[in-house]
Formats: C-alpha cells, structure tokens, sequence
C-alpha cells in the first residue's frame, strides 16, 4: 500500500535493525594484518587496547573474543564463584546472566523501570533490604541508555556488592555524574565495564569485547585468565633444581580460557574505533529523526548520554507479532529485545526459580509483549529511515 510518503516496501532489499559500517579503510587494516607475521598474539591487540583506552577514557582496557567472555572473566576476576549470588536486569540478553552461571554462582532478576528498560534501582534496593547478601550487580545500559548510576553507587557502598556495568550497548554514550557527563571508561566507583563488538554493536570486530577497568590488578587477572591462567615472567621456577626463570617458561595457577581476540579483529577494531564519534552521531540523527516523524507507536525516552545501540519503540501487544511480520513483508526487518531471562526455561525451571516469573517480573513482561527494534546504524540510509517512518504511517492509516 502507499500513503503521501510512497510506497516503502521493497522485496529486493530487506533490512535488519543493526548491521556494521565497514569501509575501505577497515578493509585495508585487517588485509594489512594478513601480510604480517602475526595472525594472533601480535602487537595488534594492545594497540587496540590503547585506542579503547582514548575513545572510552578508561585506565585498562583488556580485549576479548567476545561481550559474553568478558562478562564472565569481569565476574570471576572479581572472586565471584559458587555460593554468591549475582543480581541482573530481567530485559537483558542472556549473557548478563549467564555469566553468573559459569562463575557457578547463582543468577537473580530485578524488574524494570518501564521509561528507559533499565533494571528499577528502588527495586533492587528492596531486594538488597530483604534477601540474602548479594555479591555482584551486572547493571545492563538497555539500548544505549544509562542507568541511575549515582543511586547504584549508594546502594554499592551501603551492601558492598560488586559493581559491574554491561555497556555493550553503550560505547559511546555517557552518564551523567557528579554533574559530569562521563564516557564509559570513566565511570569511578564501578568495578569493571564490559563490552560487545558484535556487529550490530557501535563498532565491530566480527565477534570480540572488552573490560574496562581502574584496577591494576584486576586488569593483569584478566589478562592471565584471558590466556589459559597463564603467567609469564613470574617468580615460578619450571622444576624444583632450577635456578632461574627460563624466558620459555609459563605457569599456571588457576584454571582460565582461551578468550583471546586475534590481530586481524583488533586491527579491524582500531580501524572502526576513529569513526566511533561519527557513528554515534549518525545513530543519534537518525533516533532524532524517528522521534519527530514516527507515528501509531510509543516512542523511547529521551537522555543526553544515549547512544542509541537500539530504538524500541512500543505498540499495542495484540497487533505487535503482526505488524513485525507486516514490516518483514515489506522488506523492515526488525528484532525484540527482550525476552525476559528470568522467562527463560534455564531459569524458570532452575531450583530455587521465582514461582511465578510473569507476575514478579510483569513490567519486563510488558515491555518484551509490545516492543519492537528498529533498524538503527550508521550506514542506514535516508531513504530507508524514510521507509520506516512511511510503513508507520501505512499502519496507523
Ligand atoms: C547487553 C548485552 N550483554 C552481553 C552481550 C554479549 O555480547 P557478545 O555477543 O559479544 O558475546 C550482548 C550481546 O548481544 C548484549 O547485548
């Protein structure tokens, strides 16, 4: 159908909601990489790392193979392990809980605050007022937006939780405090920040991540963990007659994991890091576009620091399968985030599990009934904004 904007479907292009921005200059960095001796455990990673350190002002950046590993090491790095239990959003993706599981902790929810799908810090409070002590807070910035991090700040110092941020959405972005806007690497008081390169992220490695850290020594913890719990140029001798240290000689004292990024994705990384600036600007055009023109839909909150990863709008819940199929039909490919994860059967069905996830969590349940992602990314072009905003139109005609 066709409306004063003109006809918007098009079955020979179909777009997602998110999808990379990779131009010749990415092209050349990874190509580069090809031609050098070193594929992986090159000088690339660090470099990369440096870059991370200036877009994000963090003192420690360590790379990693991707958003989840690094959610899992932040938490083992920071001792959490059988017995603690660590509280996350109930709208996030798997991964900010999952990681509790594979420290062998146990993963708690908090419903959400329904004007920024961020996890409701008075709720959190009443649980840490309530229930057994918590070890960690994996503190999810939903979309792009941040959380009340002053008032998490208050309640970390009052229960001495653990801080972690999951910014994997939020490269980019900022937080207001201490009346400052701060980027993600400089967020004091917070124990560690995680980050996704997956490509629908702000920048892409292919699959990769990162922590963010103040801490000297969590950041050479997860460097060691990073690499099988390696530790090169320690104290350690190889056997009990030796004397010295041999330069071949690695030990290892505690289990860890290959979750190294390679020289091809961080030389990729680094090349898309200098446009970071211009990527959240055309993600923030384009969220300010959608916010003037779209019609038939409840459109996200606004905050000064967005970094726009997604653009949730929210329509009625009866019509929203429906009208996500109507748009694929038309070549818009959209995405629900998310399913809440304590609705998941890994945790419905886990002993211990809240009796009744949709009543306890009905605000996350809500949100995931009505909720719709729209294509939002830097390459995204005028004309399909365009679209967008026509097949809105369409629909509410
Ligand atoms: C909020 C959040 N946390 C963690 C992750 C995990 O990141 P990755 O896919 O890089 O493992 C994602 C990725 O989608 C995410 O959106």
């Amino acid at each position: 159908m066709t409306n004063e904007r003109g006809d918007w479907r098009r079955k020979d292009r179909v777009i997602g909601y998110g999808r990379q921005t990779i131009e010749a200059v990415d092209r050349e960095a990874v190509a580069s990489v090809l031609k050098s001796d070193w594929l992986t455990q090159g000088p690339g990673v660090p470099e990369f790392e440096a870059a991370l350190c200036h877009a994000t002002g963090a003192e420690h950046a360590i790379a990693l193979s991707s958003g989840t590993a690094a959610l899992h090491l932040a938490l083992l790095a920071l001792d959490i392990g059988p017995g603690d239990r660590v509280v996350t959003s109930a709208n996030t993706f798997l991964a900010s809980a999952t990681s509790a599981l594979m420290c062998g902790a146990e993963a708690e929810f908090v419903d959400i605050d329904p004007r920024d799908g961020n996890l409701d810090v008075a709720l959190l409070e009443q649980r840490l007022e309530t229930g057994p002590p918590v070890a960690a807070v994996v503190a999810v910035y939903f979309a792009g937006a941040a959380c009340d991090l002053a008032a998490l700040l208050v309640l970390k110092q009052r229960f001495g939780f653990r801080l972690v941020i999951d910014a994997c959405h939020a490269l980019g972005g900022t937080t207001s405090l201490d009346g400052e806007a701060r980027r993600v690497g400089e967020l004091t008081g917070v124990d560690a920040v995680t980050l996704s390169f997956h490509p629908v992220k702000h920048v892409t490695t292919g699959e990769g991540g990162a922590i963010l850290c103040a801490d000297q020594k969590l950041a050479e913890r997860t460097r060691r963990l990073r690499e099988h719990g390696l530790c090169r140029g320690g104290a350690d001798r190889p056997f009990a007659d030796s004397s010295t240290t041999p330069p071949w000689f690695a030990s290892a004292s505690e289990l860890g994991f290959n979750y190294r990024l390679n020289d091809l994705q961080a030389a990729l990384g680094t090349s898309q890091l200098e446009r970071l600036d211009s990527f959240v600007a055309a993600r923030k055009r384009i969220a300010a576009r959608y916010n003037a023109e779209l019609v038939g839909c409840e459109k996200p909150a606004q905050s000064p620091g967005h970094a726009w990863h997604l653009y949730v709008v929210h329509v009625e819940s009866e019509s929203r399968d429906e009208r996500m199929a109507w748009l694929r039909e038309g070549g818009i490919g959209t995405q629900l985030h998310y399913y809440p994860v304590p609705l998941q059967p890994l945790f419905r069905d886990a002993p211990h599990a809240d009796a009744d996830p949709e009543r306890t969590f009905a605000k996350a349940v809500a949100h995931a009934r009505g909720a719709i992602s729209l294509p939002i990314y830097p390459s995204l072009s005028d004309e399909d904004v365009e679209r967008v905003i026509a097949a809105f139109a369409d629909w509410a005609n």
